[in-house]
């Protein structure tokens, strides 16, 4: 069986994940779910990139252990991707013993054969972006990425050294010979540019932090986490371990399909360690273009984050899915806006895709009790209408090969709008009234049969809708590649007509809108989710000195302590409060009231004579996302 062996970026588990990552991770499982589906023996790693100065600043803030620090964030991502129905086979944590020692041993080897060297080093050094920089890159002073923009630091210290530039050479030849390895091609012509600019070498350890995988010969310095993570590919495959049958089996990987901005690790450090070790290179790393926001790329730093939580409450998962991978070229930057979010909603599957099966079942129960009717003979239009099904799950097959995810969907919407113009055209209304029951046999029996062929392809992308549709056609169990051919619909079948696959989402008309009472002080949900909301439970509560109002709260968030000032006083005695959860906007701007500081702000319904701070209606315990 061909294997085929795709990956994602750890990320980093600096925060909780947002649309931006999800985006990624939905493209690898949709690819993953079409090789499965063409019966290829498919390995799909994804995981968290645990260890790097980032992390330990951040935990060191707070007090914790770094490890303490990223356990639950390291949870609520892999809660993320249950929700998100993500099929990883894998999910690799670059703190486990498995990574560790792996990451040791090609050090060790990389070491022992003289292409990692000791040396000393100073620089400009961005901890956000975990890279050094040249003073010539530097954007007044400042981290030149232009998603970051921090402060830099100098950083001067003896390190080990990856002979990266008595591999530039080699590299080059590979990039120039195997156009796929990096694509889209814009990319490709990025890096040849850098490579040609000469390579240096890379300081590949660190002393400054102590988070990260010790130098096994040299405690004092740990492994740049770059040269950590990268390695993950191939350690979580067994590389360098006692049971290397994955490693074996699935190396090289397929494809890594990576953000635009981390293809230059992808593409030039992580081949030169692999041809270093004398391994194969991947066959392709592709990095994806970025969703937009109208201030920019998405992205924690800036606050305008999308958590992809709320939009699968809001719209399902199957929408958000398609709508990821519709609406922005695989490849490109794409805006993303929760308006644009509706219109596929309301147009590509309300519409398009819903129409087309409610409108379909409704006639072959009212037409024909339910059954699906013996086509009669093929006139021109089912004729065309058979041939498009056929070119749409081919084209949708090569354009799935290419990685042009949105081309897929598009050649497929081509034959559910021809489909509904294939009714409209053949007026079965007119038919039934005309007696013309063996052209209405064939036209009921055809919509039938190119729902049921939509949903084989269809089932890549989204993991409900599919098999909806099937079930509302009376067939039971998964949708297989090789069922695509046209006529494997039995007539007889009994279908079962079911809700509408995606209801419409009303909004309120622009105009209306704009006159409606209050509407000037709606928020949109990008606007929502900057909100933090998160449970507290009360450790500590005493009145504030000098006013009858205020109380001082200790209170446990999970994964940290803080201290709020909340204006209750006259309502709760401080024993009354100890031990209770209430909910906290965890994100506040903290502040001092009456020179106390307070860290949040709790909720509280408030009437004219009452305070009742709100409450979990069930023990969900400290530090639980409120939404
Ligand atoms: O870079 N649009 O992790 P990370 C599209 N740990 N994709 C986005 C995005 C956006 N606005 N924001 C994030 C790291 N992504 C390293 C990777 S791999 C060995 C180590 C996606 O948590 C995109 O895939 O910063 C990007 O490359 C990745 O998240 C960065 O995740």
């Amino acid at each position: 069986m061909e294997k085929f062996f795709i990956t994602t970026p750890i990320y980093y588990p600096s925060d909780q994940l947002h649309i931006g990552h999800a985006y990624t991770t939905v493209a690898a499982d949709c690819i993953a779910r079409y090789h499965r589906m063409r019966g290829r023996d498919v390995w799909f790693l994804t995981g968290t990139d645990e260890h790097g100065q980032k992390i330990e600043r951040k935990a060191a803030e707070l007090g914790i252990p770094p490890r303490d620090f990223v356990d639950p964030i390291v949870a609520g991502i892999k809660g993320l991707w249950r929700r998100l129905e993500i099929s990883y086979d894998d999910f690799i944590r670059t703190t486990e013993q498995r990574h560790v020692r792996a990451v040791q041993h090609v050090f060790q080897q990389l070491y022992d054969q003289g292409d990692i060297y000791k040396a000393e080093y100073e620089g400009w050094y961005c901890t956000p972006c975990e890279t050094f920089w040249l003073e010539s890159k530097l954007v007044e002073g400042k981290c030149p990425n232009p998603d970051c923009g921090r402060e830099v630091e100098w950083v001067k210290e003896e390190g080990y050294f990856l002979r990266l530039s008595k591999y530039a050479e080699r590299m080059l030849n590979h990039i120039e010979q195997h156009p796929d390895f990096i694509q889209p091609e814009s990319r490709r012509n990025e890096m040849v540019a850098f490579i040609k600019a000469g390579l240096e070498d890379l300081c590949v350890s660190r002393t400054s932090l102590r988070w990260g995988i010790p130098v096994p010969f040299d405690p004092e310095h740990v492994i740049y986490v770059w040269f950590d993570a990268v390695a993950n590919y191939i350690t979580a495959l067994g590389y360098g371990s006692a049971d290397d049958s994955k490693f074996l089996r699935y190396w090289p990987a397929n494809v890594h399909l990576v953000g635009k901005e981390i293809v230059r690790f992808h593409t030039i450090i992580w081949p030169i360690m692999l041809m270093a070790l004398g391994l194969e290179l991947p066959r392709q790393v592709f990095g994806h273009g970025w969703l937009v926001l109208d201030g920019g790329k998405m992205s924690k730093s800036k606050g305008n984050v999308v958590d992809p939580n709320i939009l699968v409450d809001r719209y399902g998962l199957d929408a958000v899915r398609y709508f990821l991978l519709r609406e922005i070229q695989f490849g490109s930057d794409g805006h993303y806006s929760e308006d644009n979010l509706i219109a596929r909603i309301n147009t590509d599957l309300a519409n398009d895709l819903g129409n087309l099966l409610s409108r379909t079942t409704a006639m072959i129960e009212k037409y024909r009790e339910s059954v699906i009717p013996q086509p009669g003979v093929e006139d021109e239009l089912t004729m065309a209408l058979r041939e498009t099904a056929g070119r749409a799950v081919e084209s949708f097959a090569s354009r799935m090969e290419a990685l042009e995810l949105s081309n897929a969907l598009a050649n497929l919407w081509q034959l559910v709008r021809q489909a509904n113009r294939y009714i409209e055209d053949n007026a079965p209304w007119d038919l039934f009234k005309n007696g013309a029951d063996d052209r209405l046999n064939t036209v009921l029996y055809s919509l039938a049969e190119v729902l049921r062929i939509i949903a084989i392809p269809l089932s890549s992308v989204m993991v409900h809708a599919p098999t909806r549709i099937r079930e509302q056609l009376g067939l039971t169990g998964e949708a297989r590649w090789n069922e695509t051919n046209w006529g494997g619909l039995k007539p007889g079948t009994r279908i079962a007509r079911g809700e509408a696959l995606f209801p419409r989402i009303e909004t309120p008309k622009r105009n209306q809108q704009a006159s409606s009472p209050g509407s000037e002080n709606q928020i949109s949900i990008e606007e929502f989710g900057k909100l933090e909301l998160r449970t507290v439970r009360v450790l500590a509560a005493e009145p504030v000195p000098k006013s009858d109002r205020l109380l001082k709260l200790q209170v446990d968030l999970g994964e940290e302590k803080r201290q709020v000032v909340a204006g209750i006083a006259q309502h709760y005695a401080p024993a009354d409060l100890i031990g209770k959860t209430a909910v906290l906007v965890a994100n506040l701007k903290p502040a001092k009231i009456r020179g106390v500081e307070s860290q949040g702000m709790l909720l509280a319904a408030v009437s004219d004579d009452k305070i009742a701070i709100l409450t979990p209606d069930s023990d969900v315990g400290p530090g639980c996302k409120v939404r």
